[in-house]
Parts: structure tokens; C-alpha cells; sequence
């Protein structure tokens, strides 16, 4: 594992199969991890609980773009020109680093991307900053914009050139005009996506929270920036979670407000009700799966963190090994996305709003006199009538102020063009429009999976001790653990593991992941099975076949249930058990409750 992991869950992680370093056979490239059997289950089982949250029941709809795209989304998105990090080089061991990352490291300075390559050169030099590597001193080294994105060629050649995409968020921004059909251009609409996505960090860190290939699930929510309405906040306004807000961060005296939703929306402090919105559901979601309340907290950006078109940006982060990591954004976008592949592109981003009813409206036009503007302008003429037709739409009063008698300025290719207003043909005529084109606002709930999954897995990582021996378990919730029952037979003999074998297959009939084991004493078993964090464990004895001599630990024909965390055990009669566990694992029925 690499430097910066908790060594106990960096050992479990590996030995038990939930992630380790990609390609090691090869000496393994930093930022690429592959999922064990357990790790791949339990980051599929958290993609499912978020589609499950985000997209199905909030009635949005899902989509699986390609991880390739060509290069003018890029230029569109603003990915080509400002997808940067800042990077620095060592002079004597020649090893890169984010710069940002080595002032925040070693100084008291937070969120040093946002102060920019010039000032983080400065505090480098102020405060006489060392390469990581080696010790050799940054000072007066050039801090360089790296691009993240990779970049690969489509097809032969190199004539077409694309990208590995650095977030889902594109495939659905470029298929807005086709995304409003299918939702009838009826605002709001949310499209989901979980996929892949690739950043060629400088450099990778703390395992699977930085790398350079991971799992986004974003939601794109298209609203009208103009309907007041918003959502309705009563499914979450009564959540309670820290918000940290600017004003909290900036007074080095305050904690986070520990406050509900709906207060923080109501104070101004979370403005816009979508995303209060989206942190009440992002909130409950991430305790379901297991993360840890009391190390959690909404933080709000601060102005300089922000993207220029971003009127908000909240970030839900965890505390992970003593530090703050950004487990998910949730950004009002404004119209930047669509407005600028509406810009770039052949398409149309807008969407048609109709009105409650027609209105009537004013509409300055123009119809220039071409057999006067030709001879005048020459090849310019349709240009000039263009630009008139701009000048109507943008400042009609300068045809009404310079009266028919006077004339007007155009300015074509930088070059000022007088026109007699009397060959312009300006007019302004009485229109009845139904509607008019809008170009909707995005609010986005960005989240990374492979973050979400390591936050889990270390706050849900525990130690204890069981009758005398040290245990360590994973207090996985149910729902999301990679295994739901051990099934193991007391022994393998006497047809107990044939029954055992029955009893794993009744289970998965019905649904629940299950491992069967027989091999070692039950105890090791047991924590085989705690230690990946399955909840629940069936012992088929002989008090199920009923053929025990001592049957008086329990009735013929039932089985010992065990739950993990506590270590209890019941019996339950054999036929009751795919119908028990799947209501144990759905939460339907408490271990207490048998
Ligand atoms: N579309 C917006 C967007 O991509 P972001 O904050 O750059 O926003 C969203 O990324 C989430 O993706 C982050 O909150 C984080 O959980 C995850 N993420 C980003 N870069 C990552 C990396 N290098 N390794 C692991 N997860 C990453």
C-alpha cells in the first residue's frame, strides 16, 4: 500500500481482498488499484444504494456514455485550456509534485490551489520548502500548469485527437438536446451517470483517495433558473449535519454549526433550496452506508476554491487518518456547461418555456434595403444587415433616438459602418409568443465512489476482543457489506455439509450473497467472516438434521444464527432462514427481534 494508509486497514484491505496496487507483478504504477472479490462487491453494492437514492427514487433518468470523447468537448468544457494542476519540480532528483499540496503540507495554509501559481511559488520561497523526496530545497523552482487530462489518439494517425474523460459530467452535458426529448423539455429533469473517470495525477496519494482511475456517480439536475419554486425540502429539512460555512471558516474561533437542513437553508446559509436539497439526501445516504456522523461535515467553498461560473459549491467531506478528504461537491453551475456547448457546437442547448399563456410583446426588427446596401458595402452588405439585425435585438432605441432622417453604426470586422435608418427597414411590430428559449441552470451532485468506499471501510474498521482473543471486524451495514451470511456445517460429516450446501443455495436463490466455508474450527470461521465484514453467520449442526444425540441445544430442524457485531446467537427453525436473513439484511427485522 501506499504511503499515508492506516497500516492495519492497508493490511486488511490487501489480505482480505478488498484493493490492492494494480500490476505489481510488474512493479506497479501509482494511481491504479484493482478490486479484490470483497472490494469489487462492496464498491458495486455502494453504486447500487446511490442509483438506488439519486437516481430511482428521485425520478431521474440514467445514462452510460463512452469514457473516449473527442477533442471539442474538451475545448467546449474548458478542460483543454484549464484543467490544471500545479506542478513543481525537483532540481536534484527531478521528482514532480503538486505544488499546492507541498505548501499545505508544511505550512498552516489551507486550500492552496485557490491562491494561485504565483503566490504558491512565493510561500515555497518564504518558507524555504523542500522537495518530499529528497530534501533539496523548492525554492525559485517554475510552478507549472500540468494539464490532467490523457490523451490518446482515435483511429490511426494523429489527426483526431481525444480524451480519457476527467468526469462523467460531459457525456451528459453533450447529449443535452436529445436528454431534454426524452424528458419532454419539462424542467426540472436530473440525468444520472456511474462510470469511470481518469486524472493523470501528479501525485497519486493515501490509496484509493487519489488515483488516476476512479468511479464518479454524478447527477446533473437541469432546472429554470427562474421557477422559484424549488424543491420540496420537508423529506430532509429535519436532518442534522455540520455546516461549515465561509463565515465559520473564516473565524478561526468557530466549529461547524451543527444544524438542520432546513435551518441552514433558511438562514441563507445554504441559498440555493437545490442544493440544501441534495445535502439532506447526501447526508442520510452516506450514514447508510456507513460512514461515520460525528467525522463528516458539508464545508462551504471558499471564493477563491470556487469556479468562476459556480454561484455555490458545498463539499461533503470525512475524516480520514486526521485529515479532511473530499468525498463528494454539490455546485451550482449556472448556465456555464450547456451555454458553452451551445456556444461551440451545431446543436441547440436551449429549451422551449412555454408561458401559462401567450403573451403579447414588442419585437424591434429590421429589413434592409439590400439594392441600397449593396452598391454601398459591396461584399460587406450581408454582413452589415446582420449586424443591424443584432443592433435591433440588442439596442433598438438607436434607431428610434437617431429618428428616419438620421442614421446608425454597425461595426463589422472592426470596421464602423454609418446606415441611413431609412434603409434599414426598422420596424417594431406586435408579436403573440407562446414561450420562449431558456437556457436551464445545472445544480450537480459530484461524488467519488472509491473515496466513499475507503471512508467506509476506515470507519467502519473496529478492534476487539472475543471470548479472550483480539478480533477485528468491519461494522458494515447490512446492505452494502460484500457478503451477507457465512454459511458453514459444525463439520463435514454426517450430511451436515450437504445440508449446509442446501441452505447457502436457498439463500442465494433468493438473492443474498453468501460464502460457504467448511474447512477450520468455527471460531477462525467466524472471523474470517468478521474481518470482511459479513453481518451475519448460519452454522448448520445436528440439532438441524435432527439426528443429534444431544439435541437439547436446540430443536431438530433449526440453525444457529450469528450476528457479527455482537457475537450473539439464536436458533431459528431451517425453513425460516432465507426469509429471516433477507429481513435482517434489508433492515426489515433487527437481530434482537428473533
Ligand atoms: N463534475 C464535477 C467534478 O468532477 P470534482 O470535485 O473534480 O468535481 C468529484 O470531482 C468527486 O470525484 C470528488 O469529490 C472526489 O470524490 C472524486 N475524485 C476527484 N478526483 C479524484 C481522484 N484523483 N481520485 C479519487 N477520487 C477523485
Amino acid at each position: 500500500m501506499s504511503e499515508g494508509d492506516s497500516p492495519d486497514l492497508a493490511e486488511l484491505a490487501k489480505r482480505r481482498g478488498f484493493f490492492l496496487q494494480s500490476a505489481g507483478a510488474y512493479g506497479g504504477v501509482s494511481g491504479f488499484y484493482t478490486f479484490g472479490p470483497q472490494g469489487a462487491s462492496l464498491k458495486d453494492n455502494i453504486e447500487n444504494s446511490w442509483r438506488d437514492r439519486f437516481t430511482l427514487q428521485e425520478g431521474n433518468m440514467e445514462i452510460d456514455a463512452p469514457t473516449i470523447m473527442p477533442e471539442p468537448v474538451f475545448e467546449a468544457s474548458g478542460h483543454l485550456d484549464g484543467f490544471d494542476d500545479m506542478l513543481v519540480e525537483c532540481p536534484e532528483c527531478g521528482e514532480s509534485h503538486r505544488a499546492d499540496h507541498v505548501v499545505e503540507d508544511n505550512t498552516d495554509y489551507e486550500e492552496a490551489e485557490g491562491l494561485g501559481p504565483e503566490r504558491v511559488g512565493e510561500i515555497i520561497e518564504e518558507y524555504e520548502l523542500v522537495c518530499p523526496t529528497c530534501g533539496t530545497g523548492l525554492a525559485g523552482q517554475a510552478i507549472e500548469d500540468f494539464n490532467l487530462m490523457f490523451e490518446t489518439n482515435i483511429g490511426p494517425g494523429s489527426s483526431s485527437p481525444g480524451y480519457l474523460r476527467p468526469e462523467t459530467a460531459q457525456g451528459i452535458f453533450v447529449e443535452f438536446p436529445q436528454l431534454a426529448e426524452y424528458a419532454r423539455n419539462q424542467l426540472p429533469f436530473g440525468v444520472t451517470q456511474v462510470g469511470r473517470a481518469y486524472r493523470n495525477e501528479i501525485s497519486p496519494r493515501k490509496s484509493l483517495l487519489r488515483v488516476r482511475e476512479f468511479t464518479q456517480a454524478e447527477l446533473e439536475l437541469f432546472i429554470d433558473p427562474e421557477d422559484g419554486e424549488g424543491p420540496d425540502l420537508s423529506s430532509v429539512s429535519d436532518v442534522v449535519a455540520p455546516f461549515y460555512g465561509v463565515d465559520q471558516q473564516e473565524d478561526d474561533d468557530s466549529d461547524p454549526l451543527e444544524i438542520t437542513v432546513g435551518e441552514a437553508h433558511e438562514r441563507g446559509l445554504v441559498a440555493d433550496p437545490w442544493i440544501a436539497y441534495y445535502l439532506g439526501v447526501a447526508a442520510e445516504w452516506y450514514e447508510s452506508i456507513g460512514v461515520d456522523m460525528s467525522r463528516f461535515r458539508f464545508r462551504q467553498h471558499l471564493s477563491g476554491e470556487r469556479a468562476h461560473y459556480a454561484a455555490d459549491c458545498w463539499d461533503a467531506e470525512a475524516e480520514v487518518d486526521g485529515d479532511w478528504i473530499e468525498l463528494a461537491g454539490f455546485a451550482y453551475r449556472s448556465d456555464y456547461d450547456l451555454s458553452k456547448h451551445d456556444e461551440y457546437s451545431d446543436e441547440d442547448y436551449t429549451i422551449f418555456k412555454q408561458y401559462d399563456e401567450p403573451v403579447t410583446v414588442e419585437r424591434p426588427t429590421v429589413d434592409p434595403d439590400m439594392s441600397a446596401l449593396g452598391p454601398e458595402f459591396g461584399g460587406a452588405a450581408g454582413d452589415v444587415a446582420d449586424a443591424l439585425e443584432a443592433l435591433a435585438e440588442s439596442d433598438p432605441d438607436a434607431f428610434e433616438d437617431a429618428g428616419e432622417d438620421g442614421s446608425v453604426t454597425v461595426d463589422v470586422d472592426g470596421e464602423s459602418h454609418e446606415v441611413p435608418v431609412s434603409q434599414t427597414g426598422f420596424a417594431v411590430e406586435e408579436v403573440t409568443e407562446s414561450g420562449e428559449h431558456i437556457t436551464p441552470h445545472v445544480v450537480e451532485p459530484s461524488l467519488g465512489i472509491d473515496r466513499a468506499l475507503y471512508t467506509v471501510l476506515d470507519h467502519c474498521y473496529r478492534e476487539d476482543e472475543v471470548d479472550g482473543e483480539e478480533r477485528t471486524f468491519l461494522e458494515l451495514p447490512p446492505a452494502v457489506a460484500p457478503t451477507t451470511v457465512g454459511v458453514f456445517p459444525l463439520m463435514d460429516r454426517d450430511g451436515l455439509g450437504e445440508h449446509a450446501r442446501d441452505v447457502a443455495a436457498d439463500l442465494r436463490e433468493r438473492g443474498l450473497s453468501v460464502a460457504y466455508d467448511d474447512s477450520g474450527a468455527i471460531g477462525r470461521r467466524y472471523r474470517r467472516q468478521d474481518e470482511v465484514g459479513t453481518p451475519f453467520c448460519v452454522t448448520v449442526d445436528y440439532a438441524t438434521i435432527g439426528e443429534a444425540e444431544d439435541a437439547s441445544e436446540g430443536a431438530p430442524g433449526t440453525v444457529t444464527v450469528r450476528e457479527r457485531d455482537t457475537t450473539a446467537q439464536r436458533r431459528i427453525p431451517v425453513e425460516e432462514v432465507p426469509a429471516t436473513l433477507e429481513a435482517l439484511r434489508d433492515g426489515e427485522l433487527s437481530f434482537s427481534e428473533l
